[in-house]
């Protein structure tokens, strides 16, 4: 009998917002999109986080931004108008409802460092983890729109200044999460001794950018502190990845450029001391499947119909922090360094494989799925291509963005999940409890 070599399995994330619309612009007014449910109220969450859970994903990634972008035409009136990620409702409030009507599936939250103190952070992320029996992650984002620096009344720093102060921010959460020991409580009702105070850390923190003096008001959750997600990619932001995330999210449109980014992290990983491979690497995937490539081409052109041109360009204008509507549609879109997510810019650059790309093309590019490599076909056709993204692009995963919701997840759990398990290339059960242990032992 001959042993079969062990195939690297997918990890899985359902790439959300908590709002009107998730990234593919336009997929409210998809006449398949949250037919009979409101996504105001809790049921369509938990719907949505049991079909990943059955389909046995690592987690639901919450995606946020703070304000409605305002980088088109100086104004968030587009966004406003077409709907684009506009209206969104605040993240963190979805999760318990999330986690209470699953048991495996974890949540991934997009909590900004820009505008809330560590302290508070720290103790929400504690609290999440505990309500959740250990199935938080958190995705440090810094703030990269204007929008948000208006909307909070405060000047837009730079990106240098908000990496390093972002480092200060999770040094002072993780020396607050830390500072419980193992032992400290105690619990006696006899004696009333609940905790020895010897255990638990006074913080002193007295850094550039935060003071703190007191202790973490949160006993040590199951998970000691949020699984670390990011999802920098400039040089900065792929050097904070390296020092301290466990998962890496990236979208890049080719598999020449995973590679290219698997190897620079590999890098950079051994400058921080850290094993190669020792991050988890999440890669962007749109995907539209059928029964047959006619019905997926059918599906994926009903997609790309529901775009507007003018809410594509508000929404690019929003990620890259450049005004769109300075340019004409049918000028060459230059490769620059833009003031917003400098690492998605790359996908608009390569849309057509490196082929010159107008302001129009780009903008109904990106709105489509934020620039993911998109898989169109039967269940066969995107394993293949999920498997060539794990073993030639150094993929451990994919972030699959949610289109019309939540077909789009049940589809994809209900067709492609079992080729996936087919081939050897899925777990067909949770190896663990905790996000944590789901994530970086499979
Ligand atoms: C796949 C992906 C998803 C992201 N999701 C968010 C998000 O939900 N909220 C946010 O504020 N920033 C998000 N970002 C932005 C980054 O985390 C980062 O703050 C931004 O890219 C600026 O850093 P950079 O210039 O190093 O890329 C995302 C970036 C990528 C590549």
């Amino acid at each position: 009998m001959s042993i079969q070599p062990h195939k690297k399995h997918a990890h899985l994330l359902g790439f959300i917002q908590h709002g009107v619309n998730s990234h593919a612009i336009g997929m409210w007014r998809h006449p398949k999109d949250k037919v009979n449910w409101d996504w105001k109220l809790p049921e369509y969450w938990q719907h949505m986080a049991r079909t990943m859970e059955r389909g046995l994903f690592d987690a639901m990634f919450i995606a946020d931004e703070l304000a409605p972008y305002n980088t088109y035409q100086g104004s968030s009136d587009a966004c406003v108008k077409y709907g684009v990620q506009c209206p969104t409702h605040e993240p963190s409030t979805i999760v318990p409802i999330i986690t209470t009507a699953t048991e495996r599936l974890g949540v991934g939250v997009t909590l900004s460092t820009a505008f809330e103190h560590p302290y508070s952070m720290a103790r929400r992320l504690s609290s999440l983890d505990h309500l959740s029996a250990g199935r938080i992650a958190w995705n440090i984002v810094s703030s990269y729109s204007k929008s948000e620096w208006d909307a909070y009344g405060q000047e837009m720093t730079m990106r240098t200044d908000r990496y390093d102060r972002m480092e200060e921010y999770v040094d002072l959460c993780c020396q607050l999460w830390d500072s419980w020991e193992p032992d400290a409580i105690v619990a006696d009702q006899a004696s009333g001794i609940f905790a020895d105070p010897d255990k638990v850390k006074v913080i002193d923190y007295d850094g550039k950018y935060f003071k703190s003096k007191g202790r973490h008001f949160c006993a040590p959750s199951p998970q000691g502190r949020p699984v670390f997600w990011q999802a920098g990619s400039s040089e900065r932001g792929r050097d904070f990845a390296a020092q301290y995330s466990e998962a890496i999210f990236a979208v890049h449109p080719n598999v020449e450029r995973m590679r290219q980014y698997t190897d620079d992290i590999n890098v950079r990983l051994a400058k921080f001391g850290r094993p190669e491979n020792s991050v988890v690497r999440i890669y962007g995937l749109q995907t539209v499947v059928g029964l047959s490539r006619g019905e997926a081409e059918e599906k994926y052109a009903r997609i790309q119909e529901g775009i507007l041109p003018e809410a594509a360009l508000a929404w690019m204008s929003g990620h890259f922090g450049l005004d769109f509507s300075q340019y004409s549609p049918d000028e060459y879109v230059q490769n620059i360094e833009v003031p917003g997510i400098q690492g998605l810019f790359e996908s608009v650059i390569y849309a057509k494989g490196g082929a010159p790309v107008t302001v129009r093309e780009a903008a109904l590019h990106y709105a489509q799925g934020m620039g993911m490599p998109i898989a169109v076909g039967t269940p066969a056709d995107i394993a293949d291509q999920m498997e060539h993204y794990m073993d030639e692009g150094g993929a451990d995963g994919f972030m699959l963005i949610a289109t019309n919701t939540p077909g789009c997840f049940e589809e994809f759990v209900d067709l492609v999940v079992p080729e996936l398990q087919r081939r050897g290339r899925y777990r067909t059960s949770y190896p663990g409890i905790t996000l944590r242990e789901n994530l970086l032992n499979d």
